[in-house]
């Protein structure tokens, strides 16, 4: 089996990157949120940075169009039924997910793959739910997906290895590192190291340690990173961290993952980092 057609579920900041390097990469793209005002965002924001593209000179138009048309948006996962390959990208919570993948589960031909971007979750029990666990895998992007290479690939204890390969080749295909991750672990090899690492950052902000500016430079010029590990908390989306915090907290146990304060209680305030506009950093200017 070759994968010719993909489905993206959930359009928000992932989903929506993951979106455009399918329909870059020539894939027929189908697109599916259950909100109707995601949709007509994530059309408009891949439109703005293919022209951005165009404008810089690294595509033509007749590139940008192309690109848009193999972009498929549809109100109904029916209408997209034959894909080969279905990406959730939808909130970080197990329920949720896991009704979507019921959902695929029941709409999808039964060759089709089931995958994951979960930052954090095992796989198994997104598998488990549907009755294709041999089909499923984790293919974890990461943000933003139109500029990072990585991508961690993580097997259900169920799942084939002609779906792993098959998992392999996709990326490839897409122009991206993928990396096997061995063991159906929570947080993986990425968050798993770097979650404990910025609330230890968020820490440090709320005990006073350092002003988050400060914080930033130090990372940017100590340890040569592009971004300080404060602007990366809000990119990443302040409820985004907290939910794969709190589950790695729940599922990994000790004291490493408990949020701090600050974090919490920045989300209950609805300060959620750029998409909101307010996070550490204030965006709407
Ligand atoms: N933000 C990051 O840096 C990052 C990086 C790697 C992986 N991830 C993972 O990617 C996933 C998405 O994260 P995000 O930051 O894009 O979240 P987001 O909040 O920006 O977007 C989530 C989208 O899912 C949609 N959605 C919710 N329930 C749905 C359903 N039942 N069916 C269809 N659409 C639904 C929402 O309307 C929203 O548009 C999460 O699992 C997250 O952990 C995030």
């Amino acid at each position: 089996m070759a994968i010719k057609k993909v489905l993206v579920v959930g359009l928000g900041l992932m989903g929506r990157g993951i979106l455009q390097v399918c329909a870059q990469s020539g894939f027929e793209s189908y697109a599916y949120d259950v909100s109707e005002d995601a949709v007509k965002k994530a059309a408009g924001h891949i439109e703005k940075s293919l022209d951005k593209r165009v404008q810089k000179g690294k595509m033509t138009e007749a590139d940008k169009d192309k690109i848009l048309s193999n972009i498929k948006p549809v109100t109904d996962l029916k209408e997209a039924k034959d894909v080969d390959l279905a990406i959730e990208a939808v909130f970080e919570d197990i329920n949720v997910k896991q009704d979507v993948f019921r959902k695929l589960d029941a709409v999808l031909q039964p060759n089709a793959i089931l995958a994951s971007n979960t930052s954090a979750l095992p796989a198994t029990p997104l598998a488990s739910v549907t009755k294709r666990p041999d089909k499923f895998m984790i293919i974890h992007f990461h943000q933003p997906p139109t500029v990072m290479r990585l991508i961690e690939l993580v097997k259900a204890i169920q799942t084939s290895d002609e779906t792993a390969a098959l998992a392999m080749e996709f990326c490839k295909a897409i122009n991206k590192d993928p990396v096997q991750i061995n063991v159906d672990c929570p947080g993986f090899l990425t968050n798993r190291t770097m979650i404990p690492l910025l609330n230890e950052v968020i820490y440090c902000i709320y005990e006073g340690v350092s002003t988050k500016e400060d914080i930033d430079l130090a990372y940017k010029s100590g340890f040569n990173w592009p971004m300080g590990p404060v602007t990366l908390c809000d990119f990443i989306g302040l409820d985004t961290l907290l939910h794969i915090m709190e589950d790695l907290h729940a599922r990994r146990g000790g004291d490493k993952f408990i949020p701090c304060p600050l974090l919490s209680n920045m989300v209950a305030a609805g300060y959620l980092g750029h998409k909101s506009g307010k996070g550490f950093f204030d965006y709407t200017k």
